[in-house]
């Protein structure tokens, strides 16, 4: 059996988040588009963690809504009155009273990796320790629990009640824990809040394993940025800059060719294969999926997007919930969005809208169109100023357009309506009725000029030039 299975991990949320000034819950404010607590969950997911639970507490709606929607596999636990970090963990032991391992992290310690989890695992199981954190030598540990060792273990002293010569102490408690289970449950209820905040502290356990003869250690992780928490707006958009940097770098060592890091943005979920291009001020979001030889051209917005191999987006497109096909080419100035399927070779063109849509392979839409609710089959072309009509007041209504057809420039598609393949519209055309199999469609007032009209007018130009 994979010792995994028997490790839990209980991420701490159930705090207020005063210092944010905000009724939205501090773990569900955004880092690159993300909640904070995504990240914690992704790198306990990352360490192969799998049994996760979150401890709610202000804000518990919009948090287990947040869960249920991103993160179906994870608990969420009520902590109704927040009496601090040792509360959180007594009132959720129903939860992890029959694991083996039991970690413990907060959840607005967005840089936590997954190698800092294993690492505090590694070091739990060398050490045969019942409780072991990870600290930090932090250049300014105001706010931190200072680590105090002894010979006979380590406890920690929160700020306020650290006496003057342990606030000189740099070496601080992360809030990250694991904890052998059959020793936590010893002493989890013996807590008490004899302490400056009258809150239950769950450092305070340090001290009760030690004194009972339970091994407490603590180790240094030698990267103090990867543990630091967000506890205001000030921080929060220091740690944006930060994990921007933080994630180009790892693309840029895959692979990725980024022309301006400095105006690049890429969210935490994106995945890029390798020798991707990508043109300066750029953003893109979501699960969007960039695969190998594609390019992304300047000032383009990628969400939920997948571009596949070798695809260009031109610059200043707009992507939204979509797939590019291989080779195919978007844009400049493209907005394509809804589901829309863009097929293998196929052109979506300049101030071109492709909504809710199919466009088959090595199709054509190359200038002026709006494409909505549309299937368009293989190697036809659509003219330019081309529009379907797809809704009329009341219903988004469908258009069907076949192979190896020529939709004449400046079409008006009026929905719902088919054109059978290698068929024809004439330019201007209003389309209302369905185009048989190789007709051309002609749908315009016939012209007629009318001879001598401006003459009569009073309007001759050449009258007014004389
Ligand atoms: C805590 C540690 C401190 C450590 C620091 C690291 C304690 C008493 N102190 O301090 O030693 O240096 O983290 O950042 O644990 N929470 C709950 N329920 C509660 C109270 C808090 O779920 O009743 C959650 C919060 O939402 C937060 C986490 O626990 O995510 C930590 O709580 P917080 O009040 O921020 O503790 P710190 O003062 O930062
Ligand atoms: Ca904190």
């Amino acid at each position: 059996m994979n010792t995994l299975d028997r490790v839990g991990a209980l991420v701490l949320a159930a705090g207020k988040g005063t210092r944010m000034r905000s009724p939205v819950p501090k773990v569900l404010h955004t880092l690159l588009e993300e909640p904070l607590l995504g990240y914690p969950l992704s790198a306990l997911s990352l360490a192969g963690i799998k049994k996760i639970a979150v401890v709610t507490g202000s804000g518990a709606e919009s948090v287990e809504r947040y869960l249920h929607s991103s993160w179906p596999g994870v608990e969420a636990l009520l902590q109704a009155d927040q009496k601090g970090t040792g509360h959180a963990v007594k009132v959720t032991e129903g939860w992890w009273g029959k694991l083996e391992t039991l970690l413990v992290l907060p959840g607005d310690a967005p840089f936590l990796t997954s190698e800092a989890l294993q690492t505090l695992m590694k070091l739990k199981e060398e050490s045969n320790s019942a409780a072991t954190l990870l600290s930090f030598e932090a250049e300014n540990p105001t706010g931190y629990g200072r680590i105090i060792r002894r010979a006979t273990g380590c406890r920690i002293v929160e700020e306020k009640d650290a006496k003057p010569e342990e606030k000189e102490i740099t070496e601080v408690n992360s809030g990250i824990y694991a904890f052998r289970v059959d020793a936590l449950s010893t002493v989890i209820g013996l807590l008490e809040n004899r302490n400056a905040q009258g809150e239950y502290y769950l450092p305070d356990v340090l001290p009760l394993l030690s004194e009972r003869g339970f091994r407490v250690e603590a180790g240094r992780w030698p990267s103090p940025e990867d543990l630091s928490g967000i506890n205001d707006p000030l921080q929060l958009a220091v740690a944006n800059r930060k994990m921007r940097d933080r994630i180009l770098t790892a693309h840029l060592i895959e692979g990725v060719k980024v022309m301006d890091p400095e105006t690049t943005w890429i969210g935490p979920s994106v995945k890029l294969g390798a020798d991707v291009r990508i043109e300066a001020d750029v953003q893109i979001w979501g699960r969007s999926l960039v695969e190998k030889g594609a390019s992304i051209g300047s000032h383009s917005i990628l969400r939920d997007a997948s571009i596949r191999e070798d695809a260009q987006v031109l610059p200043f497109c707009c992507l939204t919930d979509c797939e590019v096909g291989s080779r195919a080419r978007v844009g400049p100035f493209a907005c394509i969005r809804d589901k829309t399927k863009v097929g293998q070779g196929a052109l979506v063109g300049k101030f071109v809208e492709v909504k809710n849509s199919f466009i088959g392979e090595k199709s054509k839409v190359p200038h002026l169109s709006y494409m909505g609710d549309a299937t368009v089959g293989r190697q036809t072309n659509i003219g330019a100023g081309t529009i379907t009509c797809n809704y009329d007041g009341k219903r988004k209504n469908p258009t069907r357009i076949g192979d190896n057809c020529f939709v004449g420039s400046d079409t008006m598609l009026i929905a719902p309506v088919t054109l059978h393949d290698g068929c024809f519209t004439a330019a201007g055309s209003a389309i209302t009725e369905d185009v048989p199999q190789g007709a051309l469609a002609v749908g315009r007032a016939r012209q007629r000029n009318i001879e001598g009209w401006a003459r009569r007018k009073g309007t001759d130009s050449r009258k007014e030039d004389s």
